[in-house]
């Protein structure tokens, strides 16, 4: 992205295979277009790649921070990794520099970025520390980097907050200039408030089965109205990911770090908890005890174009059916190929259309496009019980019952209105 807006870029990191690869323009994960762009800059010479830190810290008057923030158990956050970046840079500083952290991290990090590049400095020099939140999807990160919502800036000096601005100038979007735990901040309550939008359709979802209501309607009717927004209210199998539940794990373990109760983060993370739970009792009330029989699943990436499986829920249906003694089959297009998960209890197929053979159920976890428009009519025969569970209310109901199959989608209901 900024190369996009014609800055000039280096990626320093140590990993040296991760850079061999990124200089011979192979990404390492799955990223529609991402190629292209690296190839595109590699030509161009905008981008390189270094393994030699103190050269990178040297020759860079802007540092960008995005090393990874996992959780710890007790769902505090592993700050090792921005702690080791911070006194990199102190070690190698000799001049001004800007630091900015894109990592996701709890309020009050960048004041600690700020210390301990300091504590590694050979001798006294002005830095500053900034912080940039990114709030870009997996999948679509290429389209949000260009075109964001808007951009946040946190500083405590308006001459670092502007020269970062300033590097945004080509993006026309709200930028907004706040203080640093304020940006810190912003990037945790946006992440809790999609997953509880999501949480809380699932759980109007649920309402939905026990009386009949269309989901979708529902969605749409709420969605319409500005204040509420039409985004994030797809209900389904829940949220996963690499940053929805590590982000919510770390935001309710600064609340009680703050002595506080985060009530709605936890109904959120309950609701999420237990919805693989709802679906496997949806699916054992239509097949009966799931035992010896032989189960589909359709996706395994935590959404579509991504390769990514971190918190995918289609890894709890499998060990969950699994302990209950089903037998599992799986395809995805693009999960196998780039990252086959190890360990996993299922066969896997290596075309869609094998999932359907002996099967007694179809279990569709993620909404890849070519799942929705395969020929879904020539093959119901194949299948000994012709089930779809559809985690993701995805496929068109009405089509697949005229076709013969037992359809079940949280909260859908079979439109008379639709087959008319
Ligand atoms: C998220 C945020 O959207 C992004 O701004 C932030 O920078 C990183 O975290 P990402 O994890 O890539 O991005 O995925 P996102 O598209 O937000 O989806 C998260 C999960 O919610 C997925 O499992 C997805 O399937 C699910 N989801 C999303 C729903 O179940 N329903 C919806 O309506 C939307």
């Amino acid at each position: 992205m900024l190369c996009e807006l014609n800055h000039q870029v280096v990626c320093i990191d140590t990993d040296t295979a991760k850079l061999k690869q990124l200089k011979s323009n192979r990404i390492p994960f799955h990223e529609p277009g991402l190629e292209e762009l690296l190839n595109r800059h590699l030509s161009r010479g905008s981008l390189s790649f270094t393994s030699d830190t103190g050269q990178g810290v040297r020759e860079s008057d802007i540092l960008f921070i995005t090393v990874g923030t996992p959780s710890k158990s007790d769902g505090s956050t592993d700050l090792s990794q921005i702690k080791n970046v911070a006194e990199t840079i102190g070690s190698n500083q000799n001049g001004y520099k800007v630091v900015v952290n894109k990592s996701t991290a709890p309020v009050g990090t960048c004041e600690k970025v700020h210390r301990w590049i300091l504590e590694r400095q050979p001798r006294k020099l002005p830095v500053d520390v900034v912080c940039n939140p990114e709030f870009l999807r997996e999948g679509k990160a290429l389209y949000d980097a260009l075109h964001p919502d808007r951009v946040v800036i946190g500083a405590e000096n308006g001459k670092a907050a502007r020269f970062i601005r300033n590097l945004y100038d080509a993006i026309s979007c709200p930028k907004m200039m706040t203080g640093l735990r304020t940006a810190e901040l912003i990037k945790y309550s946006a992440n809790a408030f999609l997953a509880m939008k999501i949480s809380f359709i699932n759980e109007i979802g649920r309402l939905c089965d026990a009386h009949g209501v269309d989901v979708t309607d529902v969605a749409t009717g709420i969605g319409l109205d500005s204040r509420i927004g039409s985004r994030f209210l797809k209900a389904g199998i829940g949220w996963g990911g690499s940053c929805f539940p590590k982000d919510l794990a770390s935001l309710v373990h600064m609340f009680e770090q703050a002595d506080l109760s985060p009530r709605i983060l936890e109904a959120v993370r309950q609701v999420n908890d237990t919805q693989v739970e709802y679906y496997l009792r949806q699916l054992e009330e239509r097949l009966g005890d799931v035992r010896g029989k032989t189960i589909s699943i359709l996706g395994i990436a935590f959404k579509p174009d991504t390769d990514d499986i971190r918190e995918a829920p289609a890894i709890k249906v499998i060990q969950a059916l699994h302990k209950k003694g089903a037998f599992l089959k799986a395809y995805d297009p693009v999960v196998f190929i780039h990252r086959a998960p190890t360990g996993l209890p299922v066969t896997l197929c290596s075309e869609m259309s094998e999932t359907f053979e002996d099967s007694d159920c179809i279990f569709l976890l993620t909404e890849w496009k070519n799942f929705l428009h395969f020929d879904w009519k020539s093959h119901r025969h194949r299948m000994r019980t012709p089930l779809i569970i559809d985690g993701r209310n995805a496929l068109d109901q009405n089509a697949l019952t005229q076709y013969g199959y037992i359809y079940y989608g949280i909260g859908r209901v079979y439109s008379k209105l639709a087959s008319l």
